[in-house]
C-alpha cells in the first residue's frame, strides 16, 4: 500500500476560511492526503490567508519565507496560498515567492486536485477565477466520519455593499447564497454525523436569498431538524436584518441569543463616507427592537479607529454609540488602508492617534465584556459541552452566550447539552456546575 500524502494547512482570518480549509482538505483528500498538524511532515503546505488588513497578507509573506529550509530539504514539498491575499494578489505572490506551487482563490478551490496534479507535474498553476459553475456542487461529497459537536456551514459567500475601507467586495465576488435544499442536505448530513449546533456563515449571511424566506425561513426549517439543538449566524449588515430575522429572535428556541452585528463606527459623518448607508440612530433603533424581543441578546460588534479623516468628536460618537449598546463582545481594529479600496486614497489619521483611539476603544469595551460576563455569575444557563478541559475531570462548552464554561463533573461529554449554574467569572472563562 503507498503511504499517504501528508497536508498541512494553516487558516488565517474568519470563520469562513476555517470551513473553507475543512472543504480543501477534504478536496485533497480524494488525491490520497491526510492532514498533518506539522509543517514538516507535510508533502503539501496549504496557507488560507486572509487580506482584510495589511497585516494579515503581510504575514503570509513571512510565513512563506519560513518554509525555505523545508523545501531544500524536500524538493517535492508542494507549497500553496488559497484564499483571500491569494485572489487579491496571486500572480504577485508567484512573482514574489519562488517557493509557491500553487495558488488558488476561494471561488475556485473545487479545482484543487487538477491544481495539485499540475504542480506535481512541476508546473506552477494559478486560478484565480469567479467561474460560473459553483464550487459546492463540484466538490466531492463530504465524508461521513464523526464530528465534534458545533460545525460552520456557509450558506452565502461574498458582498454588494462595498464599504469604502474593506476588500471583501473584490476578493469574494459578488453576493451569492446557496440553494436551501443543498444547505438543508449539507446540515442534515452534520447532524447525522453528531453535530448539535450549526453556525450558518455569510460575509453578509443575513443578505441570504436562497430560501424564499430569506435567511430566517431556513433559521426556521433548520429549527424543525431533530438533533440540531442551536443555530448561530455571522456576520450580519444592519440593513439586511428584516422583520422575520428580528421576530425569529423572539420565536425561535434553537436561535441563540448572540448576534453579531458590526457598525463600526457611531459618527453619521463618518458612516457616510464609509458608505455604511446607515445613521448611529438606526442602528440603535435595530438594537431596540431586538432586545424588545429578546431582552438578553447578546451584542458583538466590530469597530474600526482612525478611518480616513476622522476626528476627536467623530471618535467621541463611536464611544458614546458603545456605551449606549452594551456589547457582550466586540472587535475593533485599527483602520488599514487597502489598496484598491476608495477610503486608502484620502487624508489619514495619524498612526499614534489610531493607537491612542484604539486602547482608549478597548477599554471601555473590555469593561463592558466584562461587567456582562460577571453578571452571569449565580444564573442558570445552557452549555452545550465540546471537548475536555486542562484540569482532570473538567468539561469545556459554550453557554447560550457563546461564553466559554468550564464544569468539572463525572460522565460528561462532547454533545452534551446541559443546564448549569454559574459559579465564578475568570478573565476569559466562566465556571460552573451542573444544576
Ligand atoms: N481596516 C481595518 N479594519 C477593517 N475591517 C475591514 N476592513 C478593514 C480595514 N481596511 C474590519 C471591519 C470588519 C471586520 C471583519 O474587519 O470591522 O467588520
Ligand atoms: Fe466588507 Fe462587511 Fe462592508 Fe461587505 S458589509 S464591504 S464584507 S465590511
Amino acid at each position: 500500500m503507498t503511504q499517504p500524502k501528508k497536508l498541512y494547512i494553516k487558516t488565517y482570518g474568519c470563520q469562513m476560511n476555517v470551513y473553507d480549509s475543512e472543504r480543501m482538505a477534504e478536496a485533497l483528500g480524494g488525491q490520497g492526503y491526510v492532514e498533518t498538524s506539522s509543517a514538516e511532515d507535510a508533502d503539501m503546505i496549504l496557507l488560507n490567508t486572509c487580506h482584510i488588513r495589511e497585516k494579515a497578507a503581510e504575514k503570509v509573506y513571512s510565513e512563506l519565507g519560513r518554509y525555505r529550509d523545508l523545501k531544500d530539504a524536500k524538493p517535492d514539498l508542494k507549497i500553496g496560498v488559497a484564499g483571500c491575499v491569494a485572489q487579491a494578489e496571486g500572480a504577485e505572490i508567484m512573482r514574489r515567492q519562488p517557493l509557491v506551487d500553487l495558488v488558488v482563490g476561494p471561488q475556485s478551490y473545487h479545482r484543487l486536485p487538477e491544481l495539485e496534479a499540475q504542480a506535481g507535474q512541476g508546473r506552477r498553476a494559478l486560478d484565480t477565477d469567479f467561474p460560473e459553475e459553483d464550487k459546492f456542487v463540484h466538490l466531492k461529497a463530504r465524508p461521513k466520519a464523526k464530528r465534534g459537536p458545533t460545525a460552520f456551514l456557509t450558506v452565502q459567500e461574498g458582498c454588494d455593499k462595498f464599504c469604502a475601507f474593506c476588500v471583501v467586495p473584490y476578493t469574494r465576488g459578488a453576493e451569492v447564497s446557496r440553494p436551501a435544499d443543498r444547505v438543508m442536505t449539507e446540515a442534515r448530513d452534520l447532524i447525522e454525523r453528531g453535530v448539535r449546533e450549526i453556525t450558518l456563515l455569510g460575509q453578509n449571511v443575513n443578505a441570504y436569498d436562497g430560501h424564499d424566506r430569506g435567511l430566517a425561513g431556513l433559521i426556521r426549517d433548520l429549527a424543525r431538524v431533530d438533533g440540531l439543538e442551536r443555530i448561530r449566524f455571522t456576520t450580519s449588515h444592519p440593513n439586511d436584518m428584516d422583520e422575520d430575522l428580528i421576530a425569529a429572535h423572539g420565536d425561535c428556541a434553537k436561535l441563540m441569543p448572540y448576534l453579531h452585528l458590526p457598525v463600526q463606527a457611531g459618527s453619521d459623518r463618518i458612516l457616510k463616507r464609509m458608505n455604511r448607508q446607515h445613521t448611529a440612530e438606526q442602528y440603535l433603533t435595530l438594537i431596540g427592537r431586538l432586545r424588545a424581543v429578546r431582552p438578553d441578546l447578546h451584542l458583538s460588534g466590530d469597530f474600526i479607529v482612525g478611518f480616513p479623516e476622522e476626528t476627536e468628536a467623530d471618535f467621541q460618537a463611536t464611544l458614546d454609540l458603545v456605551e449606549a449598546v452594551g456589547y457582550g463582545s466586540a472587535y475593533s481594529f485599527k483602520y488599514s488602508p487597502r489598496p484598491g479600496t476608495p477610503a486608502a486614497e484620502r487624508p489619514q489619521v495619524a498612526e499614534a492617534e489610531k493607537d491612542e483611539r484604539l486602547q482608549r476603544l478597548q477599554a471601555l469595551l473590555t469593561r463592558q465584556q466584562r461587567a456582562l460576563q460577571d453578571a452571569m455569575v449565580g444564573r442558570e444557563v445552557s452549555v452545550l459541552f465540546e471537548k475536555p478541559g486542562r484540569m482532570p475531570g473538567q468539561m469545556v462548552g459554550k453557554s447560550d452566550y457563546l461564553h466559554a464554561v468550564h464544569v468539572t463533573a463525572e460522565g460528561l461529554a462532547p454533545g452534551d447539552l446541559r443546564r448549569v449554574r454559574v459559579l465564578e467569572s475568570g478573565p476569559n472563562s466562566l465556571k460552573a456546575a451542573l444544576v
